[in-house]
């Protein structure tokens, strides 16, 4: 079994889509242990409740980054996470995280990375920056964390169109039930399976 545990700040749709993986038998030896959540209103922690999985809250308001990473750290390690899926999660951390965690914290960034992404590119600031570039493709992606925000080794990526009277929520909307809901718990599987591999900055999937 390998622990999962999921980093969340809202509504929490592709928790949803991890926890009913599970539910499915989708995650392999992948067990979702702890949902943590930067905010106490995330409707995401309804949702780990409602499936019966322990939840923590880390409040992000008024903690500035070192210390806040901090604590995620310590966070994790006691609740022994193997990997760490930030699921929607809004908050920037230092590379403490990921120096404590190396090659082991995937995000879904809902754009083909390396467009429209970094910092400001989140949620449906993402889609209205699409639509407003006239791109007639996007998509999500899956990959792992590093120090540079949203650019460490891509894992998985898929694909929509845009279409002609698309507004950013209708977009959102495709790309999360297509791509996002999809590939997040295979990318999930796949690593608890140990069937990626980082060589050289490049993630390789062998299925
Ligand atoms: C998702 O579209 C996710 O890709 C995006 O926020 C949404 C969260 O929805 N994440 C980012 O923009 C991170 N840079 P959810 O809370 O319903 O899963």
């Amino acid at each position: 079994m390998k622990n999962i545990v999921v980093l969340v700040s809202g509504g929490g749709t592709n928790l949803q889509a991890l926890i009913d993986a599970e539910k499915r038998g989708e995650l392999g030896p992948g067990h979702i242990s702890c949902v943590i959540s930067s905010s106490p209103k995330a409707y995401a922690l309804e949702r780990a409740a409602n499936a019966g999985i322990k939840t923590r809250v880390l409040p992000k308001k008024g903690v500035e980054r070192e210390e806040y990473t901090a604590q995620m750290v310590a966070a994790l390690q006691e609740e022994k996470a193997d990997l760490v899926i930030l699921a929607g999660f809004m908050v920037i951390m230092s590379s403490a995280l990921t120096d404590a965690f190396p090659n082991a914290i995937m995000n879904v960034h809902p754009a083909l990375i390396p467009s429209f992404c970094g910092p400001g590119y989140y949620g449906l600031h993402v889609h209205e920056a699409v639509l407003a570039s006239g791109v007639k493709v996007t998509g999500a992606t899956v990959h792992f964390v590093t120090e540079v925000c949203d650019g460490g080794p891509i894992i998985l990526q898929g694909v929509v169109p845009v279409e002609n009277d698309d507004t950013p929520e209708v977009l959102q909307r495709r790309v999360m039930e297509n791509v996002e809901w999809k590939l997040l718990p295979k990318a999930a599987r796949l690593f608890c399976e140990d069937k990626i591999r980082v060589e050289n900055g490049i993630a390789k999937v062998y299925e």
